[in-house]
């Protein structure tokens, strides 16, 4: 059926002529050949279509989407290495003229069909997304070893070629090319939108950023040092995810959640409290299941408190009381996503770390088998030589923004206080590097191109669980996850808060964020809250406990 609305928008007398066609014809008889990409289907959705589409990554299985035409394309990204990557384009009818670019996450591997669904689609956007060079689960970096290309792929190229092909293949879908272009993407894919926006400075103008993997080689250093920090399961340094549960997650919030101005088991800005373990330190005969030994308050000063070496230098930041919840599934757990068994699987050749590492687990003698290098001798060295290799050039921690401000892109980044995986203190971090150097180097604000904002209760991307805080509020991965914002309006949904920053100049000072009745969007709203402007942090004022509007964003 032929689309009246995309009429309507449509003026020029190109798209005319191809209107004879319906969209449905469009699709089906739709070419796209050059001599790096190869078109391998497109495929015509009805509206109302059953859409169940999955792969390794994300799975998409509704009902409830717009018409839209799903274009997979293969590009090879090196001609000499015959080095390929997929790419989806998924192109609504209804179109609003905006093109949108969706990261990965972990090692990536695969299109990220849900959120091409529901933050794409859903809302009118002509959306892309790369399997990054390799094909794979988000977990899984086996397809690195000794594949320079892949890796180049992975770090920086298959988005950076995705990004010019899926705006070609735009402009050729509609006969006309898109209006402006913007970057959604959490974890590895707040990386991937960083390292555009560092590297690639046209390719977008504006990027959602959610906490970002971007210093990759000081991240995994973190991990490697958390796990030191309380493994072997064994030892005193150990604390169980019933611990973390239920004996120091009550404690903190003890100590910290009412600093806030209200008690409502969610610790709005955890640099308020200084929480101390020694409260909960084991009596005699004291049942251990039910207080901390010595070892384990050490346990936790260390894992709260940031990360230096030797010399006081700063490699990574800790994670915050009040993320015990997420933090009992990373750390309480052998069999966890960053416990031992998930290292024999990491990285590999991505930084020659975690290659170290993978020997260290030669019961698991998945790749390389001979080195003397044991976890115990792990120290700046190893760091030192991490940084020097940067494989595939995967950091992305460049501050020099100028290129970006010059074309007048503007970047809304956000990470969870709760942060189990990547600390929240990375999110600030860059944030800081950026405002230094542009404070040295430029007139231009912060304020003007660049907002953080830290999300209470929230930890790492709706990996571990959906948190206990205000927690929806259309950032990639939640509403596919069946947890949208309370309205796809630039007050409550980043990415609408975004396009307005871009398209209008109005900048967001908050957005308002909302949490489910047992995080199930059926059973109704439970509260809301604002999410405020970084250094800012929500305190309750008065009025109903459960509403925003009884909120005050207050910088300390
Ligand atoms: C595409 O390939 C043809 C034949 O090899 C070559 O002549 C042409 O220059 C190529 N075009 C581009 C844009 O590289
Ligand atoms: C969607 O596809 C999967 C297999 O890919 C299948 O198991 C599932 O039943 C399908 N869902 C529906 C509603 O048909
Ligand atoms: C392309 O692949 C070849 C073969 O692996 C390699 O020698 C070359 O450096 C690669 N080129 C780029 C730009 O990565
Ligand atoms: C760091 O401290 C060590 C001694 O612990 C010293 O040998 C080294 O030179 C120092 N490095 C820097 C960069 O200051
Ligand atoms: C979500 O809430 C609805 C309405 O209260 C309920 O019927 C449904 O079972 C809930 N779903 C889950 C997964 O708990
Ligand atoms: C959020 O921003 C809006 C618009 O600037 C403002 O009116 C409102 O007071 C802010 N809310 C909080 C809690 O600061």
């Amino acid at each position: 059926m032929f689309g009246s609305k995309f009429l309507e928008q449509s003026s020029t007398l190109f798209l005319l002529s191809v209107a004879a066609q319906t969209t449905d014809q469009r699709c089906a008889s739709f070419t796209f050949e050059s001599n790096y990409t190869r078109l391998i289907a497109s495929t015509f959705f009805e509206a109302r279509d059953h859409v169940n589409i999955s792969t390794l990554f994300q799975a998409v299985d509704t009902n409830a989407l717009p018409a839209f035409c799903r274009v997979q394309v293969e590009i090879t990204t090196n001609v000499t290495a015959d080095s390929t990557a997929l790419a989806e384009v998924w192109l609504p009818e209804d179109w609003n003229g905006r093109f949108l670019t969706i990261g990965n996450g972990g090692f990536s591997g695969s299109v990220s069909v849900g959120d091409l669904a529901f933050m794409a689609v859903n809302q009118g956007f002509a959306g892309v997304s790369t399997d990054s060079g390799h094909s794979g689960t988000a977990t899984d970096a086996s397809w690195a070893l000794g594949n320079d290309n892949a890796i180049m792929d992975y770090t920086w190229r298959a988005m950076h070629l995705s990004v010019a092909t899926g705006k070609e293949i735009v402009q050729k879908f509609y006969g006309r090319s898109h209006n402006k272009a913007y970057y959604v993407g959490c974890s590895e894919g707040g990386r991937q939108g960083l390292k555009e926006v560092q590297e690639f400075p046209d390719d977008f103008d504006g990027a959602v950023i959610g906490s970002p993997a971007n210093w990759a080689t000081h991240l995994f250093s973190s991990i490697v040092r958390s796990n030191l920090n309380v493994l072997p399961t064994t030892s005193s340094r150990w604390i169980s995810e019933n611990m973390w549960r239920n004996v120091i997650h009550p404690e903190v919030l003890r100590q910290c959640d009412e600093l806030d101005g209200i008690k409502d088991g969610v610790i709005s800005n955890p640099l308020l409290c200084s929480f101390r373990p020694e409260t909960l330190a084991c009596h005699q005969n004291q049942d251990p299941e039910t207080c901390l030994t010595i070892s384990q308050i050490e346990t936790l000063h260390k894992l709260y408190s940031d990360y230096y070496e030797t010399n006081q230098t700063y490699i990574f930041g800790g994670f915050y009381p009040g993320s015990e919840n997420d933090l009992s599934t990373i750390f309480g757990s052998e069999s966890s996503l960053l416990g031992p068994h998930y290292f024999q699987n990491f990285i590999v050749k991505l930084s020659i770390l975690l290659h170290l590492l993978v020997n260290h687990y030669d019961e698991h003698p998945f790749f390389y088998s001979d080195t003397t290098w044991d976890i115990s001798q792990f120290d700046m060295d190893t760091i030192l030589l991490a940084d020097s290799i940067n494989p595939g050039g995967q950091n992305a921690v460049n501050p020099d923004l100028r290129k970006f401000t010059a074309r007048q892109g503007k970047v809304l980044h956000y990470a969870g206080w709760a942060e189990d995986i990547i600390s929240a203190g990375n999110s600030v971090h860059y944030y800081e590097t950026v405002n230094s150097f542009m404070r040295a180097n430029t007139n231009i604000e912060m304020d003007d191109f660049y907002r953080l904002f830290m999300v209470a209760g929230l930890g790492h991307c709706y990996v571990s669980d959906f948190g206990d805080g205000a927690n929806a509020f259309g950032a990639p991965l939640q509403e596919m996850a069946g947890m949208p914002p309370l309205a796809h309006d630039a007050r409550h949904n980043i990415l609408a808060a975004l396009v307005q920053w871009v398209e209008d100049d109005v900048a967001p000072e908050n957005i308002t964020a909302v949490h489910y009745e047992n995080n199930n969007v059926t059973a109704g709203i439970s509260f809301t809250r604002p999410i405020c402007k970084y250094p800012a942090s929500s305190r309750y004022v008065s009025g109903d406990p459960n509403s925003a509007e009884s909120f005050a964003c207050i910088s300390y």
